[in-house]
């Protein structure tokens, strides 16, 4: 470890040297948050903050979340689990209560259908449907195609046409068998994937098929039921970006052919330190909307565990998670509406297929969690609202001023036609060289929950790994360093690097910094904008 030092520093301008604590601890690389175990005895986020800020509107109350999504008329839905659905009491008495809508989790899925090639297996699915009309709720199945959970049978060793013609037979049954009861079906799920030379899904589908099966399934379904809504399904699209570019132009390319694609979902699998920033999403949302598409938010679920913070704090900043993702989808008019992918912690795929983790609105007990009245009021159209940003001349309009840069040298780029100043650092000598603003204590040290967010770029590399942290000296003689954002920033754009600070600290704060570092050393790296918003859960709109 670093030797200790005072946590004061001096910048290196004018060729003064600079280690910041960051440099200190020798920190090589983007680090991700330090995840403590064990209960905080740091601050806790300001209830003031989690109150709410003054004159807030005055919102109807409702009694439930299904009754709030009725009045916004949009969906709020949940993935629901065949054996939960048989075996336990409450959970049936939720699902009718809180939600207007179904998607079985994995009981519409082609290998739980068809064990075998010569029969289907309709009991699981059957009896989400019959509890669904029961309720009226409206019910959308998943997934025809998907290289995972896909029946034992279906092997490497079919004919391409053997394997055409199961794939078109188990659409079109499956189908026949719902018509008039599922309105609505995950056509193709996950055919994206941008760690593929094509940037598809390698699956049997992808290679004995070519990319040409996606649009095969849209049609296939289409001709054998045309009154039901078809979607494609994707993960990690919520966010702009390259797959969420990728999955767009697909959509796009399809939908120019005639493809009958109707609706288009967001699955929406975040974590509390790191979903969209609001404006991303909303612009996300649209632009799919402007295709013609139906969008969904359709398998949101909020990790909690990937941050540090007692779970008081974790199930504070997980509350504006879903405030936030599902607020989106009821203010943008492109949006039908959202399912949860499951509603109680007892229930999730994230324990079975990860760690343990309390990812959804109820408890394992089936209590309401904080995240529960997230999402009332993100049904009731309350955004998370970013109070002022305690970047001091965080758009550069100072120049320099407030700034110091870890190793390198900082100038100032000229604000440009379409953009504001940017502080740039050159000579950068290592990963954790950049930019850095000291001095955040008084306005930070009440802990989260903050956004953060600013425009990054590159001279000298095509692409590398730019972050954020905030460093934080406490009085117990720790130095804390938690992950603020990441993102891989271009020399050929401005790229946004956004994220949350959620909660409170290990110990008490003395001081706190913000560095904004990452691409390897002789990379030059420009930032502009920079923003850390305290975040509170209500709004006016
Ligand atoms: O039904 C069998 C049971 O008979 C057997 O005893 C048991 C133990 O092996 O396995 C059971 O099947 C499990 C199934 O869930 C039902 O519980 C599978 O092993 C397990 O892999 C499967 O996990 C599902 C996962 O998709 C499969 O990849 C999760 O429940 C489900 O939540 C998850 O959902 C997917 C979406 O469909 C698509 N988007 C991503 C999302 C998360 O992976």
């Amino acid at each position: 470890m670093a030797s200790r030092h005072r946590f004061s520093t001096f910048s290196r301008r004018n060729g003064r040297a600079h280690k910041s604590i960051a440099q200190h601890l020798g920190i090589i690389g983007s680090v991700a948050a330090l995840v403590f175990s064990g209960s905080c005895s740091g601050q806790r986020p300001t209830d003031a903050l989690m109150g709410g800020a003054g004159g807030m509107m005055m919102t109807p109350e409702f009694a439930t979340l299904r009754e709030a999504a009725d009045a916004a008329g949009k969906y709020i839905g949940t993935a629901v689990d065949a054996e939960a659905l048989r075996n336990e009491e409450k959970y049936p008495e939720i699902l009718a209560r809180e939600f207007n809508s179904v998607t079985p989790e994995n009981a519409t899925k082609w290998g739980p259908l068809a064990p075998d090639a010569e029969s289907y297996d309709w009991e699981d699915a059957d009896a989400i449907v019959e509890f669904a009309e029961e309720h009226s709720q409206a019910i959308k199945g998943h997934a025809f195609v998907w290289d995972q959970q896909t029946p034992s049978w279906l092997s490497s060793s079919m004919t391409e046409e053997e394997l055409r013609t199961a794939l078109k037979d188990h659409i079109q049954t499956t189908l026949e068998r719902y018509r008039g009861k599922i309105g609505a079906w995950d056509v193709v799920n996950e055919a994206v994937d941008m760690d593929t030379e094509s940037g598809y899904t390698e699956s049997i589908f992808y290679d004995k098929l070519g990319p040409g099966y996606i649009e095969d399934a849209f049609r296939w379904a289409h001709e054998a039921d045309p009154d039901v809504l078809l979607y494609y399904n994707e993960v990690a699209i919520e966010r702009a970006g390259p797959k969420s570019d990728f999955t767009y132009e697909l959509m796009r390319d399809l939908l120019d052919r005639g493809v009958p694609i109707d609706g288009i979902g967001f699955q929406s699998h975040v974590s509390t330190h790191r979903y969209p920033p609001l404006s991303n999403l909303r612009a996300n949302i649209r632009r799919f909307a402007d295709l013609g598409l139906r969008v969904n938010i359709s398998e949101l679920d909020a990790r909690t565990v990937l941050m540090p913070g007692n779970q008081q704090e974790r199930w504070s900043a997980q509350r504006i998670a879903f405030q936030q993702v599902v607020g989106a989808c009821i203010v943008e008019p492109g949006c039908e509406g959202v399912t949860l992918w499951g509603f109680t912690d007892r229930y999730s795929w994230i324990a079975d297929e990860t760690e343990p983790d309390d990812p959804l609105i109820f408890d394992r007990n089936y209590q309401k969690k904080p995240a529960y009245e997230g999402t009332m009021d993100g049904l009731k159209g309350l955004l998370p609202v970013t109070l002022e940003s305690v970047i001091e001349n965080g758009d550069f309009s100072m120049g320099s001023d407030n700034w110091d840069s870890v190793g390198g040298t900082l100038a100032i780029a000229e604000a440009t036609e379409t953009n504001g100043p940017a502080a740039c650092v050159s000579e950068r000598a290592e990963e954790t060289d950049g930019l850095l603003q000291e001095g955040l204590l008084s306005s930070m040290k009440q802990g989260g929950p903050f956004s953060f967010s600013a425009q990054v770029r590159l001279k000298g590399a095509e692409s590398e790994t730019t972050n954020a942290h905030l460093f934080v000296e406490t009085e117990e003689g720790s130095t804390e360093e938690h992950s603020l954002a990441t993102v891989p920033a271009t020399s050929s754009e401005w790229t946004e690097l956004a994220g949350y600070f959620g909660l409170g600290f290990e110990g008490t704060p003395t001081g706190i910094e913000l560095l904004i570092s990452g691409p390897p050393a002789d990379v030059e790296l420009c930032v502009r904008d920079v923003q850390l918003n305290p975040l509170t859960t209500r709004s006016a709109h």
